[in-house]
C-alpha cells in the first residue's frame, strides 16, 4: 500500500501542515523490563512524548498469551507502569493506561479479525518464533497481531515507536486497515482507519543480550533496567567474548560490549574506547568494568526517581485512571465511526 491510499483516506487533515501528531506504543507486562527494551522502544518512546499527543499502554491482554499466574499479572502490569514513568514518561504529555482499561479493544479485535485473511496472520514472525520457543499455540497467539493492529487504530495513531522485531505486526496493522477503509469505507470521505508508520531507531533497533543474541527476557540473557548493583555488575562481567589475549587489537564493530558500552557513554568516551580496543593493551575484562561503571551512572537518576515514587503509592493508581479516562475518549469515537461503518447500532 502506498501513501497515496493515506492522503486519499485521511479526512480533514492537511498533510503538508500537519504540526500534530498521534504517538501510540505498548509494552507487555511479561516480566521485568531489561535495557534491550529502554533502548529499543521505552526511550524512543518518551523522547517523542514532546512531539504530539502521546498514549502509552501496559499490554496486559497481550501478555494474557504468556503469563498464567493472575498475581504475577497484576503485579508485573504496576511494575511496568512504576518503571516507565522512573525512566522518564511524563503523564502530563503522555497518557499511560492499561489495555484492559479499554476493553473496546477486543471488539474492535473481533470486527478486524472478520475481515484478517488467514494468510496474513500465517506469516507472522513472531508467531512462529514464540511455538519455537514452547509458548502453546493458542488462539489468542495466532491472533496477537489483530489485537495489536486493534490498540494502535483505536487511537487514530500515526507513529508507533517500536523495536525492529514489531515491525511486521504495524505493517499487518495497516494491511488491516486498508482491508477495512476498502470493504467498509465508502469515497470520497468514508474512510475509517489512519495508516500508521512504525518508527524504529536505527542505532538501538537490535540490541544485544550478554551472549550476543538479541536481549531477551526468555533467551536468559538480559540486564535488568533496575536490577541491583551485584547482580548487574555479575551479568556484565559474564558478557560473552572472543579469546583474544589482553595485549591483542580488538575488533570493536563485533563487540558487544562495544555496543551497549555506545548506548551508555557520550562520542568522546566511545571514540576513546575504540581506539582502546583497535591498539590492543586492553583485556575484556577492563572494558566491561568500565562499561558496568557507564550503565549504573546512567541509570542512577532514574533509580532515584523511581524510590521516590515508591513511596506514594496512590501516585501510579491516579496517573494509570487518568490515562485511561483520556483513552476512552478517544476509543469511543473512534468505535462510534466503526460500528457504523460496519453496520453495527
Ligand atoms: P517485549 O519485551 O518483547 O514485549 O518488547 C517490548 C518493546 O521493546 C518492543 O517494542 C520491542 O521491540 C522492544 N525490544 C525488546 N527487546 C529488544 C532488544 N533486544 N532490542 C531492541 N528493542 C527491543
Ligand atoms: N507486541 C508488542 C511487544 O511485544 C506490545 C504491543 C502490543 C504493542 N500492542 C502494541 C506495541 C501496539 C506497539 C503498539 O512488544
Amino acid at each position: 500500500m502506498t501513501n497515496w491510499c493515506m492522503f486519499a483516506f485521511t479526512p480533514n487533515v492537511d498533510i503538508l501542515h500537519m504540526s500534530y501528531m498521534r504517538i501510540l506504543s505498548g509494552i507487555q507486562p511479561s516480566g521485568v523490563l531489561h535495557i534491550g527494551n529502554y533502548f529499543g522502544m521505552m526511550r524512543p518512546a518518551i523522547a517523542l512524548q514532546a512531539e504530539g499527543e502521546a498514549f502509552y499502554f501496559i499490554a496486559d491482554y497481550h501478555a494474557l498469551t504468556s503469563v498464567r499466574d493472575p498475581t504475577m499479572l497484576r503485579e508485573n502490569s504496576r511494575r511496568v507502569a512504576l518503571d516507565f514513568l522512573a525512566c522518564g514518561l511524563d503523564p502530563e504529555r503522555a497518557a499511560l493506561f492499561q489495555q484492559s482499561d479499554v476493553p473496546q479493544v477486543t471488539e474492535l479485535a473481533w470486527i478486524l479479525s472478520a475481515v484478517a485473511p488467514m494468510g496474513l496472520l500465517e506469516r507472522s514472525h513472531s508467531y512462529k518464533d514464540k511455538l519455537a520457543r514452547g509458548l502453546a499455540a493458542t488462539v489468542g497467539l495466532f491472533n496477537y497481531p489483530v489485537l495489536m493492529a486493534a490498540d494502535i487504530l483505536i487511537y487514530d495513531s500515526d507513529v508507533v515507536p517500536v523495536g525492529k522485531d514489531q515491525k511486521q505486526h504495524i505493517e499487518i496493522t495497516r494491511d488491516l486497515a486498508v482491508k477495512m477503509n476498502e470493504t467498509f469505507g465508502s469515497e470520497p470521505d468514508g474512510w475509517i482507519f489512519k495508516l500508521p508508520e512504525p518508527r524504529i531507531q536505527a542505532a538501538t533497533e537490535v540490541v544485544p543480550g550478554i551472549d550476543g543474541q538479541k536481549m531477551s527476557k526468555s533467551y536468559g540473557n538480559n540486564i535488568d533496567i533496575f536490577g541491583d548493583e551485584k547482580e548487574t555488575r555479575k551479568r556484565v562481567m559474564s558478557i560473552v567474548t572472543d579469546s583474544a589475549p589482553v595485549e591483542a587489537p580488538k575488533d570493536p564493530s563485533g563487540s558487544t560490549i562495544f555496543q551497549l558500552y555506545s548506548l551508555v557513554a557520550s562520542k568522546d568516551e566511545v571514540a576513546e574506547v575504540r581506539e582502546q580496543f583497535q591498539k590492543g593493551g586492553t583485556g575484556y575484562g577492563e572494558f566491561k568494568k568500565q562499561l558496568f561503571e557507564k550503565l549504573w551512572e546512567h541509570f542512577a537518576p532514574m533509580r532515584k526517581r523511581r524510590e521516590e515514587m515508591l513511596a506514594d503509592r496512590s501516585y501510579i493508581d491516579n496517573v494509570l485512571a487518568r490515562g485511561a479516562e483520556r483513552a476512552n475518549e478517544v476509543a469511543d469515537q473512534v468505535m462510534k465511526r466503526v460500528r457504523s461503518a460496519v453496520g453495527l447500532r
